[in-house]
């Protein structure tokens, strides 16, 4: 938001009166438009990961997250562990506040998520578990919360990581026990639970070209041939200044999902700074450059529809914790104030659309 003040002096036209110059200071309040304004004219959701302690203790949060953004997804709330303490109980109520505030103001969500293998309870980990009660404890919970949440979720990750880097299935505690099944299995159930909810294969790792991107395009071709209920891919985005998939690579990916009918979404973005070269404010303008050329390669391909961050400010971010060392990696600062970054994708959705 930029303040500019247009002084000129102004004479007092009044008969006989000391003259005297007046200032007046015309005040031509520069505001910047919110990126969800921006992104509603363009069609596209424009989104966040929220937390829920910040989002119920810090106004700055609340009142950044509100006026900026119109899809948000709960970083852990809805996941396994939280959501269900105890094989016989769930406790929703940190979700429902979330959904709740996502109503209030008129934001799209994306649950998240259904299916994965961290963040699970105790109790279910440390259970020996057959086949059946892999599997009927896995349709309880994808039913109840799915259920649970029936109307109110525009599009749930079902199945989150389950590809391991080197393109075979990754080894989880549900291939162990219920055999590759388990992810068509988990479709259908968020299908029947929710025939109106989207329903997304999210992973990491995969949004260019190459052997994990090419061994999820074949997973969800299958699905799509065992006319497995699938809508789309998500494609996290976690990326840094030393590793960024290429933009063209992407394309090239996000189009060969759409000849399949799938959409894609960009579902957690972030932009590491700490492995980047230069003085810190040329590592957030190369940071700048990044978000803009992944948004700029969501907005060109016809069937990306979200651009979600993993997070929107340095205040709360799970890098610093996970690489134990400071990052930088979204487009506020710790203090709320915006970044290069922010500008950057203000800058691009206020260019003129260029046919899709
Ligand atoms: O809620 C407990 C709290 O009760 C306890 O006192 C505390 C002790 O450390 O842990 C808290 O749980 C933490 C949880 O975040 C909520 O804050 C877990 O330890 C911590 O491991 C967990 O980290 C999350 C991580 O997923 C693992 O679930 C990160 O915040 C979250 O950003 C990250 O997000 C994942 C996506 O879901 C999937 N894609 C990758 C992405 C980054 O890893």
């Amino acid at each position: 938001m930029g303040l500019i003040i247009q002084a000129q002096p102004f004479f007092a036209l009044n008969p006989g009166n000391v003259t005297a110059n007046q200032i007046t200071i015309k005040i031509a309040q520069t505001t910047t438009p919110s990126l969800r304004t921006l992104a509603a004219e363009r069609g596209i959701k424009i989104g966040t990961a929220v937390r829920d302690l910040p989002l119920k203790n810090e106004p700055n949060y609340q009142k950044t997250l509100a006026e900026q953004f119109n899809i948000i997804t709960p970083e852990n709330v809805m996941k396994f562990e939280p959501l269900r303490p105890t094989p016989d109980s769930y406790n929703f109520e940190k979700a429902d506040e979330m959904v709740a505030f996502a109503s209030r103001n008129k934001m799209n969500l994306r649950g998240h998520v259904l299916v994965w293998h961290n963040q699970l309870p105790k109790w279910l980990k440390e259970k020996k578990l057959s086949r059946d009660e892999a599997i009927s404890i896995l349709r309880d919970h994808i039913y109840k919360v799915v259920g649970h949440y029936r109307g109110q979720i525009m599009a749930w990750d079902v199945v989150n990581e389950a590809m391991a880097d080197d393109g075979r299935l990754r080894n989880t505690i549900w291939l162990q026990t219920i055999g590759p099944e388990y992810i068509e299995m988990a479709f259908r159930w968020a299908h029947e639970a929710d025939p109106d909810a989207k329903l997304f294969y999210n992973d990491y790792g995969g949004e260019g070209r190459g052997r994990k991107s090419d061994a999820i395009y074949r997973l969800v071709e299958q699905l799509l041939l065992k006319k497995v209920p699938i809508d789309g891919v998500g494609l996290q985005m976690h990326v840094g200044l030393n590793y960024t998939p290429r933009p063209q690579e992407i394309a090239n990916n996000m189009l060969r999902l759409s000849e399949l009918g799938l959409e894609v979404h960009i579902t957690e973005m972030d932009v590491k700074i700490q492995d980047g070269y230069g003085t810190r404010k040329e590592r957030l303008v190369a940071q700048a450059n990044i978000y803009r050329q992944m948004l700029q390669v969501c907005l060109k391909a016809s069937n990306c529809k979200a651009f979600v961050m993993w997070g929107f400010t340095d205040a709360h971010s799970w890098i610093p914790q996970f690489t134990n060392r400071p990052d930088a990696a979204l487009i506020f600062d710790e203090n709320y104030q915006p970044k290069p970054a922010f500008y950057a994708l203000v800058e691009l959705l206020r260019q003129p659309v260029e046919v899709r």
